[in-house]
């Protein structure tokens, strides 16, 4: 793996933990995500809600409960480690610890569930959705409902949306990609020259990410350590989204729509782990988990059928 200049590096890690630091409950002030909101691009406007501050978590066994959620959702495969599978934490895709507008923030999802979900074809409790993302996004297995790890998650969740209305999606939910529409279809060679210019220097050319002393300092996106087939980041519109509201980090909403669709396509042409439902063969698991314009998944891009060499 390659290494960057200490110096660099150290600016880079700077630059990845500048998002907001906590804030004063109740006080009117932007959100954290003021300035992706501000940028000149089709987001939802600043969220109304500002979650409580870290500095606001109480005392005795319900703040344990809820400072474990925090640790295990920013240090996941240290605090989590039997049910994770790659080097990913929760926060690097729900940034500033889940607090991020438009980064699928933990005080947007809460309130919303229990919810109906295509993915399964039921309603799902918050903690069926908290083990969905242990199985896919990291590549892992789904804690028991009733163990400390999905307990303390939900605690530190509903800690996160105290004071927000119940049942309502609020602005600043999930990743914005309603509406959110690609002026042309995707292109793979586009991506690549985006990648290259954009997010190369901190996720490698090679996708990896970088990693000190095994952990990660930049995530990888793709490969043996990323998220799986099954996971909502594969699927172009919330890669799409996300990309275009978070990256290149703290520089969110620079990227054009199309930059932002064709370095989406790019990133999830390449190959990751198997989908963990794979059906026997690439064709029968696109047909029954796949068969969506949004997944690349048993389609051939670059002249390699995707799905076909991922690592099981
Ligand atoms: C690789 C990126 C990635 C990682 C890692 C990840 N997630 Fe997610 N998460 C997503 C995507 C994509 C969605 C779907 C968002 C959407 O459909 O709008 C999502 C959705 C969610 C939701 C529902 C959000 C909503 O608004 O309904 C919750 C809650 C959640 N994740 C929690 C977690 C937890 C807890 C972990 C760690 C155990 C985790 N995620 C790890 C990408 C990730
Ligand atoms: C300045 C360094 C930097 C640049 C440039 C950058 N990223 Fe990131 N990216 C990060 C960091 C750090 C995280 C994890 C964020 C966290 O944990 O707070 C991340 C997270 C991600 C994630 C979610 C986690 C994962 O590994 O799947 C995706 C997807 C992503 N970046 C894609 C991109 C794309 C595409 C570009 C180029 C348009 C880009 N990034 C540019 C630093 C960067």
């Amino acid at each position: 793996m390659k290494r960057l200049p200490v110096a660099l590096l150290a600016t880079l890690t700077l630059a990845a933990c500048s998002h907001p630091a906590a804030e004063t409950p109740g006080a009117t002030k932007p959100a954290p995500a003021a300035s992706v909101a501000s940028a000149p691009v089709k987001h939802p406007a600043a969220p109304a809600f500002a979650p409580p501050a870290d500095s606001d978590i109480p005392a005795g066994p319900l703040g344990d409960e809820i400072r474990l959620g925090r640790a295990i959702f920013t240090d996941t495969p240290a605090q989590a480690h039997d049910y994770v599978g790659n080097g990913l934490s929760c926060s690097n895709c729900h940034l500033d610890a889940g607090r991020l507008a438009n980064s699928a923030p933990l005080w947007g999802a809460w309130g919303m569930y229990p919810q109906y979900r295509k993915k399964n074809g039921h309603v799902n409790s918050f903690g069926e959705r908290l083990q969905g993302c242990f199985r896919y996004s990291m590549n892992g297995k789904a804690p028991p409902l009733d163990s400390d790890i999905i307990v303390a998650l939900e605690s530190y969740a509903w800690w996160m949306s105290k004071g927000a209305p119940n049942g309502v999606k609020l602005a600043g939910a999930g990743y914005p990609k309603q509406d959110f529409k690609p002026p042309q279809p995707p292109d793979y060679a586009r991506g690549a020259v985006v990648y290259a210019k954009d997010c190369a220097l901190c996720h490698g050319a090679d996708g990896q990410g970088q990693q000190v002393n095994d952990r990660n300092v930049f995530p990888p996106l793709w490969g043996p350590q990323s998220f799986n087939w099954g996971a909502g980041m594969h699927e172009l519109d919330n890669a799409a989204a996300f990309i275009k509201a978070n990256m290149p980090l703290s520089r969110g909403g620079t990227l054009s729509d199309q930059d932002a669709w064709d370095v989406a396509m790019y990133m999830d042409a390449h190959e990751r782990p198997q989908d963990p439902r794979y059906a026997g063969d690439v064709a029968a698991t696109r047909a029954k988990y796949h068969d969506t314009p949004m997944s690349l998944y048993g389609t051939t891009v670059n002249g390699h059928l995707l799905g076909s060499e991922a690592s099981k």
